[in-house]
């Protein structure tokens, strides 16, 4: 087996191939004059693992030319962001399902698909190939350990990230809960924990995407003036969008941390371990058939 990455995944599939023991080839990326991608990978290998996050056009179309390099080799995709599942369903007419859209495009040529943290599970079944979502929250709760903080307080902002934020909490046994916002008047709302005080508490607020980073920043704000000693920010997928990364940091955030799934100067933590884990699972149970 070898492992081969996009331009934006070098990190991360590098980690996965030295958690895998197998060896990484090496790609030259480039382009043609009038823009179009170009490819030219090392020698592949019967079985391949196809590393790639779909964070931009250009990432989305080198994978494809990664997948298209791996034909006839027994392939594994690795999505460790996938950009364009957050929009899977119509929600106006004349709107596509972008989410099956890309996934369909990926999926085609491959044996099997692994996915993190994807935001909606159910958008593993437009994979054309077998699917399977992991979590990276147990990493998250290690960060969270190794942080050393008196009796954290894990939030999630939303009712939607709640199961994920408990799944982080577990891994501490720290109290878990998440912000509920309730209209005040036409223009105010307030944000606050649905069962616990963050008052004199070190608050964690986890989810899987930071994107504009206005979720959190309002939350974290709403919950400093509630008392909160500290605030820190924790998420898989850093998308950290047009200035989302300051706009936190100005919101007084202490720290904002993310996964590799996204390369970024604040990836704190792998997927690579849970990754490396589903893809060995794969090797043991194709072994035995
Ligand atoms: C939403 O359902 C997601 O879980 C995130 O909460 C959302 O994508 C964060 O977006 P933003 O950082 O732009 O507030």
């Amino acid at each position: 087996m070898k492992v081969i990455g996009t331009e934006s995944s070098q990190i991360l599939a590098s980690r996965i191939a030295d958690a895998v023991r197998a060896e990484i080839v090496g790609v030259k990326f480039s382009k043609f004059p009038d823009g179009e991608l170009y490819i030219r990978t090392g020698s592949i290998s019967d079985e391949m693992v196809v590393v790639g996050s779909i964070v931009d056009p250009d990432s989305f179309v080198q994978l494809l030319l990664l997948i298209d390099t791996c034909e006839g080799s027994e392939i594994q995709l690795v999505l460790p962001y996938m950009g364009y599942a957050r929009q899977d369903k119509k929600f106006h007419d004349g709107e596509p399902v972008s989410a099956r859209a890309v996934a369909r495009a990926v999926s085609q040529n491959v044996n099997r698909c692994i996915t993190v943290n994807i935001h909606d599970p159910s958008v593993l079944l437009n994979f054309s190939a077998p699917a399977k979502n992991v979590s990276v929250a147990g990493t998250i709760g290690d960060y969270i350990a190794a942080m050393a903080l008196r009796d954290p307080l894990v939030l999630a902002p939303d009712d939607g990230a709640a199961r994920f934020a408990q799944a982080v909490a577990e891994k501490g046994g720290w109290d878990c809960d998440h912000l509920d916002k309730t209209r005040i008047s036409g223009e105010e709302v307030s944000i606050a924990p649905q069962k616990l005080s963050a008052e004199n508490r070190s608050v964690v607020i986890v989810d899987d995407i930071i994107s504009t980073g206005g979720t959190i920043a309002t939350a974290a704000s709403m919950l400093m003036h509630q008392g909160a000693r500290e605030v820190f920010a924790a998420c898989v997928h850093g998308v950290l969008s047009g200035g989302a990364f300051a706009r936190l940091k100005a919101a007084g955030i202490r720290e904002v941390a993310c996964s590799d799934t996204i390369e970024r100067g604040c990836s704190r933590y792998s997927a690579a371990g849970t990754i490396a884990g589903v893809i060995q699972d794969g090797k043991k149970t194709a072994g035995r058939r």
